[in-house]
């Protein structure tokens, strides 16, 4: 698995199917371990995460951190994370089509290649991708979604959608029902399913 996932990022690193690849520091592969039972799929790197080469770094990636140490998961121990894009999109607009569609190669042998029991799908970028038009993500988050409901191969994954970090910090209520609290029943829900497989 190691050595399949190092040539496909090998072959990343030299990618120029898109325009991002001029503007792009680094590319932003992955980060945690290859674990086959949780990978993680966002949007698109953002600036710290294209100075660094690495995912989820930034602020958001921080709160990231913290959700999954809030029920024992580590990008350490238990999670690989990647995203959507392996470039940053100037100005952290959203990606395009065109970009998503050239992009698609690297995540698709990401998910062939560990095969992953579950897919968290964070923010509605990654839905799109993996799931098609199933709707916002305000509506969709938290149930899990079987393999067949998506529009690639996931080799067998179940996958939940869950709220973008992002969103999480611009809004800060922990009230009942506000996006924090319904991401914090999300991730306990994770773990369970991860504790069972
Ligand atoms: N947001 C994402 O979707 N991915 C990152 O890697 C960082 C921020
Ligand atoms: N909109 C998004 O794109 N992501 C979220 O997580 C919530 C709203």
């Amino acid at each position: 698995m190691y050595e399949e996932l190092t040539q496909i990022h090998e072959k990343c690193l030299q990618c120029e199917k898109c325009p991002l690849a001029k503007t792009r520091t680094n590319i932003v592969f992955s980060d945690g371990v290859a674990n086959p039972k949780l990978m993680l799929i966002g949007e698109a790197p953002g600036f710290n995460e294209d100075k660094q080469g690495k995912p989820f770094v930034g602020k958001a990636g921080q709160l990231l951190d913290r959700i999954f140490a809030a029920v024992g998961l580590s990008r350490e121990k238990d999670v690989y994370i990647c995203n959507t894009l392996k470039c940053r999109p100037p100005d952290n607009r959203n990606p395009l089509p065109e970009e998503k569609e050239a992009c698609w190669e690297y995540l698709k042998a990401q998910i062939e290649i560990i095969q992953p029991k579950l897919i968290l799908l964070c923010g509605n970028v990654a839905v799109q991708s993996i799931l098609g038009n199933v709707g916002g993500i305000t509506r969709i988050r938290g149930k899990w979604f079987e393999p067949e409901k998506a529009i690639v191969n996931v080799h067998g994954a179940r996958m939940m959608p869950i709220f973008h970090p992002s969103y999480l910090l611009r809004n800060d209520s922990r009230e009942k029902g506000s996006p924090k609290w319904l991401m914090w029943q999300d991730i306990q829900e994770i773990k369970r399913e991860y504790d069972r497989i």
